[in-house]
């Protein structure tokens, strides 16, 4: 019986473990854990979701408390449009965040960057042009392209030096989106070095329809978008990514064609993940009807989450001044309409809540919504219980290698 460990991924001239632990804004897919992955011969991913907010915490820079002091004026305005991002501040941030990651970076692996267009920052094309080109500026492995179509975004980056040798490539939950992907990049004579195939069980948001997403199974997307590349005579690696809980579910994936997998759920009860340990202990207790896909979030994506996550209703005021990374190019938010809404309807209101939307910036940047995989309620059954009822944390090292060796859907639980 083969196990993940029998396979290997081959992108750079290079062969990897085809174990890639996925991007998990904001700042949840941490330094460290992308760090871990490559030391250990894999692929992790950093996220490039409110860089700002990430090097403040992490750097000590002042880039949200720049903004919020620039805009403040603006704070009780429903019309956010004047809220721009500063181009230079924004390659700042991130080169900071790349180069800091890619000097600490030991082993054979690579570190990647997820990049989603639907943070699309008020000025979406001008925002992603300097998010893509920063990365590649400061050394970053390779960009993958999530939450979006993204049929600009290879262009966007035609002119940097090191687009060619980059390794660049997108996720997709269907073989319409990969076509049209393709045909894009066509015209640019550069086609995608991986295509990550996300099915219907992952965390985050999801690229499917809130009513249709149970339709779909991943499996059945990797065959499909592998039966259509072969006959196009298109060599591009498979990673299939989605539900994909065990080394067991891998080698599965693996043995049908698949070039490595992508993980992310089994990773976010480590030490080394950005979340704050009680939230790691509610994934831990988490039961399966405690999970749900909504369409809480702005970016009209539907979305999985802990149902008790504290983010869910809160109608705090937006906070785009600060933030705003999901203004569209008209300076429009879905949750900025569903607060002034409510606002109307409740002018007396000291305290209002919002139901349908969710101010998606501030609460991920408090790890107040609470995404994450649908098999959240298997992580109990990944570690030990203690004697004062919470869960052994575990080390991304632990993960990896129960990835990377076992057999037969075995899961290793961690030394006492
Ligand atoms: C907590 C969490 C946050 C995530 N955030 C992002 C994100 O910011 N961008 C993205 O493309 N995918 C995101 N994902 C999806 C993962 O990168 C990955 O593709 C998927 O969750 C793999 O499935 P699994 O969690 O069942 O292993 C997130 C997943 C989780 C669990």
């Amino acid at each position: 019986m083969k196990c993940v460990d029998d396979f290997r991924i081959r992108l750079a001239g290079q062969d990897h473990v085809p174990i890639m632990i996925g991007g998990m804004g904001v700042d949840i897919s941490t330094s460290e854990l992308a760090l871990e992955a490559a030391r250990l011969g894999g692929i992790g991913h950093i996220s490039d979701a409110m860089t700002p907010t990430v090097t403040d915490r992490r750097f000590k820079t002042q880039y949200v408390k720049t903004k919020l002091k620039q805009y403040k004026h603006n704070v009780h305005s429903a019309d956010k449009a004047v809220v721009q991002f500063d181009l230079d501040q924004i390659a700042a941030a991130t080169r900071m965040h790349v180069s800091q990651t890619m000097e600490a970076k030991r082993g054979d692996g690579l570190i990647f960057i997820n990049c989603m267009e639907k943070l699309t920052m008020n000025a979406p094309r001008e925002t992603l042009r300097v998010r893509l080109n920063s990365a590649l500026d400061a050394g970053i492995d390779g960009i993958t392209l999530s939450a979006g179509l993204h049929l600009g975004s290879f262009a966007l980056m035609a002119d940097h030096p090191r687009f060619h040798d980059a390794q660049l490539g997108i996720i997709v939950s269907s073989l319409r989106a990969l076509q049209l992907f393709l045909r894009k990049s066509a015209k640019l004579r550069r086609l995608p070095d991986f295509v990550v195939v996300e099915g219907p069980l992952a965390g985050g948001h999801l690229g499917f329809g809130l009513d249709d997403w149970k339709k779909f199974d991943l499996a059945l997307l990797v065959r499909e978008i592998r039966d259509w590349l072969d006959a196009e005579q298109l060599a591009i690696p498979l990673v299939a990514a989605g539900g994909i809980f065990t080394g067991g579910d891998a080698t599965t994936f693996l043995e049908s064609g698949a070039a490595a997998v992508q993980v992310a759920t089994r990773f976010t009860v480590t030490d080394e993940c950005g979340l704050p340990t009680d939230v790691k202990q509610a994934y831990f207790r988490a039961n399966e009807r405690d999970i749900e896909v909504n369409g809480l979030s702005p970016t009209g994506y539907p979305m999985r989450m802990l149902k008790n996550s504290p983010g869910i209703g809160s109608g705090i005021r937006p906070n785009c001044e600060a933030f705003g990374y999901l203004l569209d190019s008209s300076g429009r938010c879905a949750y900025v309409d569903a607060y002034n809404q409510e606002l109307a309807r409740h002018p007396e209101a000291k305290k209002i809540k919002v139901l349908d939307k969710t101010c998606l910036c501030t609460h991920m940047r408090n790890f107040d919504i609470w995404t994450c995989g649908h098999y959240t309620y298997r992580l109990k059954d990944t570690s030990r219980q203690l004697t004062d009822g919470s869960y052994q944390m575990l080390s991304a090292e632990h993960v990896f290698h129960d990835y990377q060796y076992s057999r037969d859907h075995h899961i290793a639980l961690p030394a006492a």
